[in-house]
């Protein structure tokens, strides 16, 4: 089993998450049951995935006791009007078939509409209510996070960022690192650009006899990221999670960071072309 870290209210995490999108229909449930199967205990999944049913069924599917799984889900831009999000939350509830969630994010600040703040305010209550029990955010920049945070008092347990070597994110890890937030690391592959091929990644993959991949979901470990990546085969599944058996070098780990690139962001820094948004 995947070891865990501990969030900022106290609750544990796996150090590793299945990431769900874009798994639908009759072969997304299996591919996520299989995840499940496979040792895989935090499944993130999101209302823009439109796969919280698939999800669900997957969970029943698979028979893990349900307090031996991390589910997340994500508020949707859409939704950030007070009652707007409860009700959103409340309808993921149903649609997953469960009665909390492990983890809820708001899926993105949504700026141009500015309602974020009144979105992390229902974020609270309903962690207060018990329906959610640690909350978090995605794609924040250090302002969002400060305006949430002080507006509250409460701080996010979790910033899920794009991160991955095209795209190291060096800041925003200080920034979530001083606010005591857990980063967690989408497309943390790299997704189709993923660098497989670079010296970096295929020389340190050679050295320990690895994949590339899990040299780059190694990396994010030993970063202290938490990576979700997403594979519809399980073969690849198994592998990705077995990242916990070897170590890379410091230098190694720099190389490997010394990708980043100006360009390395997927989705180019623009949240409304977001595939996911
Ligand atoms: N918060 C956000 O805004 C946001 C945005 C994007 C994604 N996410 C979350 O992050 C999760 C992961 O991100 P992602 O799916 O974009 O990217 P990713 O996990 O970096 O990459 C997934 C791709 O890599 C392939 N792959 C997986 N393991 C592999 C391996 N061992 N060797 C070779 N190829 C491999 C997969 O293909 P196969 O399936 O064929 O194996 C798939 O095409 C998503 O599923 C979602 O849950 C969140």
């Amino acid at each position: 089993m995947a070891p865990t870290y501990t969030l900022n209210d106290g609750h544990t995490i796996p150090a590793i998450g299945f990431g769900t999108y874009p798994l639908r229909g009759n072969d997304g449930v299996a591919a996520i049951a299989s995840a499940i199967e496979v040792g895989y205990r935090l499944l993130d999944t999101a209302v823009n995935y439109e796969n919280e049913r698939e999800v669900g069924e997957a969970i029943r599917r698979a028979a893990v006791p349900r307090d031996e799984l991390f589910v997340t889900s994500k508020l949707p831009g859409r939704h950030h009007g007070y009652d707007d999000a409860i009700g959103s939350t409340r309808e993921s509830l149903q649609r997953l078939g469960v009665e909390y969630l492990d983890l809820h994010l708001i899926h993105w600040p949504n700026p141009s509409v500015g309602k974020y703040v009144e979105a992390w305010r229902a974020l609270v209550t309903l962690q207060e209510q018990g329906l959610v029990r640690s909350i978090g955010v995605s794609n924040f920049t250090e302002e969002h996070l400060a305006a949430a945070i002080d507006a509250t008092g409460v701080t996010p347990v979790v910033n899920q960022i794009e991160l991955h070597p095209y795209f190291p994110q060096p800041q925003m890890r200080r920034v979530n690192e001083k606010l005591g937030i857990q980063t967690e690391s989408w497309s943390p592959l790299g997704k189709r650009r993923a660098p497989f091929g670079e010296p970096a990644v295929a020389e340190a993959a050679e050295k320990h006899g690895v994949s590339p991949a899990q040299v780059i979901l190694r990396w994010q470990v030993q970063l202290g990221c938490l990576p979700i990546p997403k594979s519809a085969t399980r073969e690849r599944q198994v592998a990705n999670l077995d990242v916990f058996g070897f170590e890379l070098d410091p230098d190694e780990v720099a190389a490997i960071t010394a990708l980043g690139r100006p360009d390395g962001r997927l989705f180019g820094g623009d949240p409304d072309h977001h595939e996911e948004m």
